[in-house]
């Protein structure tokens, strides 16, 4: 069992793998661990053909499932590429060196049996490394916190507890705070154009909260659900984990293929789409490619889950207007969140959702959360309703457009013609696109070693290749020190480009 079958001098030999019946870690995490190291350290190739996932188990005498999982878990870290039973082999451009540990350390400790779905979250690993601490340059998608207004939101928040309702310390309406839901109709009625009553407005846990909430109340397992390709990977990772089929549906500069959505999965039970700026491309769906998604949605009896994110960020021309107020089938929920327009640590976002989903999504957030933090939502209320939030939409667009102008400049002089600017016209980030050939795990590793850390679009791949890009998000860091940085990124990449 050697890898004669792939490219290069590789001297791995696949026969050296174990497995240590007495180690407590995890069978395929011994085995994933020894291939990613010899993967990483360069002794199996890219594009190594490794052995069937039933050859391998009879090799280790360990179950099929157990080489089934450890391809898996290779395959979504990006080291691998194939699908298990068709063929698996070294990905041609495996991540080097790797992200961040996908898995949590070991423990002496076995760990406990879980449940199915509790054993799938668990085995998910995220595509995203997740970042915290100090803001780092060029990072993507998140607001520039130094611009929160920090002294006017904790009185805001006092006076909530001083006003003496005590009503809020209590237990709550697990669809929102009567007054935000009200705030909130409002407020989208204004900057997005959406039309909704209050009561169709139910206040979440963010926007992933909203969605692992439509996960279990609308989706079962088995059910199709249509995934931009490249799309969101924390939507995909838990769907995945519900055991819900992904039909990968491409994106181009218009946008989500309605047409190609049709023709892989007609049945789908519902669509997850980034219209207003598409994650991670930054395109906006066309009028035309709205319409007919909203066209298939209403014939096929499918829900369209409009995830607009980032959508009060627009810097060319008008907003980009929301799916949700063509929608005559009552076929769309539309999601936001404050996570980009105040603080993703408030963990606040909001569902619009038709009619007859009022009362049944209700009672499944009163039992899976009961309810959302009070306080936070009054005085968001207050926010809103005293147009701060308008105000600091537009404080901080003014700031982000001025970075973005930025950074779209300085890329322009280092890079010229041999790099395109996608997806700059909205949101936090852009996307710099490269020639189809580049290497992109060679860029990154490149510009971290120039102390540049990079998102990619193969981070965001949903089933298979992706044209290479960078994400680089503006929002975080001044001109001036993108214009540096865009210094530095040129220095340590050019002559990979
Ligand atoms: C596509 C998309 N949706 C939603 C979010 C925000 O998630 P949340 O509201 O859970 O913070 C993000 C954040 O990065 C995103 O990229």
């Amino acid at each position: 069992m050697t890898n004669r079958d792939g490219p290069g001098s590789a001297s791995f030999d696949l026969a050296n793998l174990t497995v240590d019946a007495a180690n407590p870690t995890p069978r395929y995490r011994q085995i994933v661990a020894q291939l990613r190291a010899a993967i990483d350290g360069g002794t199996l190739a890219p594009e190594t053909r490794l052995p069937p996932t039933r050859a391998l188990a009879t090799s280790l005498g360990v179950s099929r499932i157990t080489a089934v999982a450890a391809y898996e878990q290779l395959i979504a870290e990006g080291y691998l590429v194939g699908r298990v039973g068709t063929g698996t082999r070294v990905a041609d451009a495996p991540p080097h060196p790797p992200a961040r540990p996908m898995a949590p350390p070991d423990s002496a400790e076995p760990a406990p049996p879980l449940a199915p779905f509790g054993a799938a979250l668990a085995a998910t690993p995220l595509a995203l490394p997740f970042e915290h601490g100090p803001p780092r340059l060029f990072r993507p998608n998140v607001p520039d916190l130094r611009l929160f207004p920090a002294r006017l939101w904790v009185r805001l928040l006092a006076r909530q507890l001083r006003d003496g309702d005590l009503g809020l310390l209590g237990y709550g309406d697990p669809a929102g705070l009567p007054a935000l839901r009200a705030t909130v109709a409002q407020y989208l009625a204004t900057f997005r154009g959406v039309q909704c009553t209050p009561e169709q407005v139910l206040i979440t846990g963010g926007s992933q909260g909203a969605i692992a909430l439509l996960a279990r109340t609308l989706l079962a397992p088995g059910d199709t659900v249509w995934m931009e390709h490249p799309g969101y990977p924390d939507t995909a990772a838990l769907l995945r984990a519900s055991e819900m089929q992904l039909a990968a549906v491409p994106v181009d500069d218009d946008g989500l293929r309605v047409d190609v959505g049709e023709a892989l999965a007609p049945h789908a039970r519902l669509a997850y789409v980034t219209p207003g700026h598409q994650m991670p491309t930054g395109a906006s769906l066309s009028q035309e490619r709205g319409l007919a998604l909203l066209g298939w949605a209403a014939r096929a009896g499918a829900w369209v889950l409009e995830d607009d994110y980032d959508g009060e960020y627009r810097y060319d021309g008008p907003p980009h207007p929301a799916l949700q107020r063509f929608d005559q089938a009552g076929r769309v929920l539309y999601l936001g969140t404050f996570s980009k327009t105040l603080a993703p640590a408030l963990r606040l976002g909001y569902l619009v959702v038709p009619p007859p989903l009022v009362e049944p999504l209700t009672r499944a957030q009163t039992l899976l959360v009961r309810q959302l933090p009070t306080l936070e939502q009054a005085a968001l209320a207050a926010f809103i309703a005293e147009g701060h939030l308008a105000r600091h939409i537009r404080r901080t667009r003014e700031q982000y457009a001025q970075r973005r102008g930025a950074l779209v400049a300085a890329i322009r002089a280092a890079f010229g013609e041999r790099v395109i600017i996608g997806g700059s016209a909205g949101g936090l980030h852009l996307v710099v696109w490269l020639a189809t050939r580049t290497r992109l795990e060679r860029i990154v590793a490149a510009a971290r070693h120039a102390g540049i850390e990079l998102r990619t679009t193969a981070e965001y791949a949903t089933e298979g290749a992706v044209r290479p890009g960078l994400l680089l998000g503006f929002a975080l860091a001044e001109p001036d020190e993108l214009r540096g940085g865009v210094e530095r990124l040129r220095a340590a990449i050019d002559h990979l480009l």
